[in-house]
């Protein structure tokens, strides 16, 4: 058996700022109190001057994804690896049903990507491409599995897109079988439509990304995908919401007392359609979907996020290289790969523009990047909390600790940053998973293949 202690550290929670101290015993919280002492502990950790955080939680990653012609440029260890350093021990990444085949198959595909390489505990969310004739038993299976949620695309045509009434139909299934639709609300039809009217124009430059997907396109779908979920008597969660125009729908449907949840991400509260202007094809480091858009809109996310319109911060960390990967849509900017990194800086953005400035408390903080990302997707309380039973994934944060984000140093598999020069001020000190210490100093030390597949519950906090 073996213990850790941590000692003098500043507890936060979701509710609560205290000091206390943690025992940890065979990899979960054994006793959290006010002094415990040293009776033969096998590790003392002094956290003295330190915040003690429940381990981040990015409920949205893409390692290892075939995506616009190639692959992300992170796998399950390079990508996790990252994510442990800057402080999350838990993702959820993104299988992918091909066409006419069965979940399950894509379930199967993805653990074999993760096995023997990733570093944390992850779960899986399974994008619906098609609901065929067996579709809805198999959304069945999959919550069988743990597969507690489902991403669906109303962007994307002929490639991932669904209509609205599988749209309908799977929402349906869920109000019976307890999981999450996830959706990535933009009409991709009339951003097609929009599409094709600038390529041929000749308007093809990164730059056109951004112009070609407007705000009311996603609002109108946001606006749609929650009236489907009212219809259907299921709750829905809007991913990578990005502007002001798409927040006030969910407000709006929030207002109603409607179960309806949404993430931003850190590119879409700290970036504007102003970083674009960059010379020749730099641009493409910020094509990703929802694009970036005017600065009005930063501002509005953030209050969302304070006021709770706005439940969780993710990543949508879909990394591909400049250099051999963006360039693909060199001439034509829909040949683009869709995606951009940070699974790495997530707590630091946060924490840093948020609390260090005010916006945010510490406990808002803890609630939007760990503990409502578990209740949410049917982690809670084994992920997201520091009670006794709960996983050991532990954060000591050094709230004074400074830092420059850049691609020279991180760890991401991938030859750019989109926060380049970005000065931080709090970070990871030492990150544990399951008790153990997988990150001290911004060194890792776990082993590639330690993390587990996480098995989460249906009916999870969307549900309450
Ligand atoms: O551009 C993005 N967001 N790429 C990842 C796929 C998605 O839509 O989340
Ligand atoms: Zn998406
Ligand atoms: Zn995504």
């Amino acid at each position: 058996m073996s213990t850790t202690l941590i000692q003098n550290g500043t507890l936060v929670t979701d509710r609560h700022t205290f000091h206390a101290d943690i025992l940890i015993e065979n990899g979960r919280i054994r006793d959290v109190a006010p002094s415990i002492p040293n009776t033969n502990a096998d590790r003392v950790i002094d956290a003295a001057h330190m915040l003690v955080l429940p381990g981040g939680i990015d409920v949205h990653t893409h390692m290892d994804m075939p995506f616009g012609g190639t692959t992300s440029a992170d796998d399950f260890e390079t990508g996790t690896r990252a994510a442990a350093i800057g402080g999350t021990t838990t993702i959820v990444d993104f299988a992918i049903q091909a066409k006419a085949t069965k979940m399950r198959d894509a379930l199967d595909t993805w653990w074999k990507k993760a096995e023997g390489k990733v570093c944390i505990d992850y779960g899986l969310h399974m994008i619906v491409t098609d609901l065929g004739t067996s579709g809805l038993e198999d959304m069945d299976d999959m919550v069988r599995e743990g597969v507690a949620s489902f991403k669906l695309f109303m962007a994307y045509p002929n490639v991932l897109m669904v209509d609205d009434a599988t749209i309908f139909k799977a929402l349906g299934q869920t109000a019976k079988n307890g999981a999450l639709i996830c959706m990535h609300a933009e009409n991709g039809s009339v951003i097609d439509v929009i599409v094709q009217k600038a390529l041929a124009e000749g308007k093809t430059a990164p730059i056109y990304h951004a112009l070609t997907r407007p705000t009311r396109a996603e609002a109108e779908a946001v606006h749609r995908a929650i009236a489907l979920a009212e219809m259907a008597g299921a709750p829905v969660y809007i991913v990578h919401l990005s502007s002001e125009d798409a927040l006030n729908q969910v407000r709006e449907a929030r207002d109603r007392g409607l179960p309806a949840f949404a993430e931003t991400c850190p590119q879409y509260l700290l970036l504007s359609i102003n970083d674009m202007d960059k010379p020749g094809f730099e641009p493409a480091k910020y094509v990703f979907t929802p694009p970036l858009r005017e600065p009005h809109n930063l501002p509005k996310l953030w209050d969302g996020l304070r006021h709770d319109h706005l439940q969780v911060v993710s990543t949508d960390h879909c990394p591909f290289c400049f250099a051999d990967q963006k360039i693909l849509g060199k001439d034509d900017f829909t040949k683009i790969p869709n995606g951009g990194p940070g699974v790495e800086n997530r707590l630091q953005l946060i924490h840093h523009h948020g609390v260090g400035t005010g916006r945010l408390s510490l406990n808002r903080f803890v609630e939007l990047v760990s503990t409502t990302p578990a209740r949410l997707f049917g982690m809670y309380p084994r992920k997201g909390a520091l009670e006794v039973g709960s996983d050991a994934d532990i954060v000591i944060w050094d709230p004074n600790a400074e830092h420059t984000i850049s691609a020279a140093t991180h760890h991401m598999r991938v030859d750019y940053s989109m926060f380049e020069g970005f000065h931080v001020r709090g970070n990871a000190r030492q990150v544990l998973s399951r008790g153990e210490v997988i990150v001290d100093q911004g060194k890792f030390l776990g082993k590639a293949g330690r993390g587990q597949y996480l098995r989460r519950a249906a009916r999870g906090g969307a549900w309450k």
